[in-house]
């Protein structure tokens, strides 16, 4: 059996997830429910990386630790090998996470009221963290046709001339899972450079992109204007580590990450944990084959979920994201409010998707859901809205 395949109970394991359902979504008892919700997955990580933990466990001393060379060059080859983008071991910052950098990035290049621009319906902290920094979000809502994501760039450019200091992108799309092609983001970094915005580039889903489609790094592009451009990424997404919190930023140009760096002693530093740098490290050293893998199986859960789910419940429609384990589902066409759904699928059906409109008032009509679990769960997550809804 494919590991993929092992179903693992995660109650009772502090699991966002799982554990905390009540006050998320307010429900009394959350013992029956199903969670599809938060972008982690419920496959174990890769064994390489367990191993990895292990070793670092069971030498027993946790005292202060530092980032070795050996973390960069790991992640220096992944993005090298995986994503053709060629970056040196100085141009990387280390940090707990994608969002704290997020955070990091807009304190130190912009000031209060300075606009930030995002392109919705888009994972949460893009607007809340800036918004709590008392940034003023710019919101450029992007031409939904079909199911697909696109950008209107004559719009794009009359919202980056509103103050706007740092574009955010999401890149792939969290949610929609869009992979960005090369002449969209060419045209982004042409009009960012225009009006002088800089460019931070979210690229924490960039590996799990289906083998269809191909990741290109912002970064790896961007040429003369690379010197504007703040790249995310993390081994959190993809091996399944968001528990353990790790991610990079990485920049070639000096002067960002001596500010970068001044913020962060600022605020007592940025390190990795001892058990975040082991498991980084094995991750991008040896998680590949698991990876693989891995997206094969949320690519048959979205077959799967496609094929059936739209078949079953009048007025739903599903376009097949290019990469992430996220499900964009339109449900528009079956005239319930966000309200009324969101209620039948949690009392009737037992079923804890995210409401579109956490990613802004762009995702009105549209659910998502986590595919990232084994494939009798996702048959369970399908059965489960289907009786919701009959
Ligand atoms: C686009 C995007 N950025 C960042 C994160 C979370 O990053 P971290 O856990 O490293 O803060 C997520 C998690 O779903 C995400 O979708």
């Amino acid at each position: 059996m494919s590991v993929f395949e092992n179903v693992i109970e995660r109650r009772q394991t502090r699991s966002l997830k799982w554990d905390r359902l009540e006050a998320v979504y307010g429900v009394q008892d959350s013992s029956e429910i199903l969670p599809m919700w938060v972008a982690d997955m419920d496959f174990a990580a890769p064994d390489v990386v367990i191993d990895a933990m292990r070793e670092r466990l069971e030498h027993g001393v946790f005292g202060y630790s530092f980032i070795c060379e050996g973390c960069k060059d790991a992640v220096r080859h992944w993005l090298r090998d995986r994503h053709d983008w060629h970056v040196d071991n100085e141009w990387m910052l280390f940090h707990q996470g994608v969002v704290p950098a997020i955070a990091s990035i807009v304190e130190t290049f912009t000031e209060k009221d300075d606009g930030i621009l995002i392109t919705t319906p888009v994972y949460p902290p893009f607007f809340q963290v800036p918004g709590r920094l008392e940034r003023t979000i710019v919101e450029y809502e992007m031409v939904e046709e079909n199911g697909r994501y696109s950008i209107d760039f004559i719009e794009f450019e009359k919202a980056l001339q509103q103050n706007v200091k740092i574009f955010i992108l999401c890149h792939p799309h969290n949610p929609g899972g869009i992979v960005w092609q090369k002449e969209e983001l060419q045209k982004m970094i042409e009009l960012c450079a225009k009006h002088d915005v800089l460019i931070l580039s979210d690229e924490i889903h960039a590996d799990l992109v289906f083998p269809e489609y191909r990741h290109t790094s912002l970064g790896a592009i961007a040429g003369d204007e690379a010197d504007r451009i703040i790249t995310c990424i993390a081994p959190t997404k993809t091996f399944n580590l968001a528990g353990v919190q790790a991610s990079i930023i990485v920049s070639p140009n000096a002067s960002i990450r001596e500010k970068l760096e001044a913020h962060a002693l600022a605020h007592g530093g940025v390190s990795l944990n001892s058990f975040a740098a082991a498991a980084l490290k094995a991750a991008y050293e040896k998680g590949g084959p698991w990876l693989e893998e891995l997206l094969q199986v949320v690519s048959a859960n979205m077959d799967y979920v496609i094929q059936e789910l739209p078949k079953a419940v009048p007025g739903i429609k599903i376009t097949k994201p290019h990469g992430t384990y996220l499900l964009w589902i339109d449900y528009r066409d079956t005239g319930l409010s966000e309200e009324e759904m969101m209620d039948k699928l949690l009392k009737k059906g037992k079923l804890a998707l995210e409401p579109g409109t956490k990613y802004g008032e762009a995702g009105r009509g549209f659910l998502r859901m986590n595919v990232a679990c084994p494939p009798s769960t996702v048959q369970d997550g399908v059965n489960r809205f289907i009786q919701a809804l009959n």
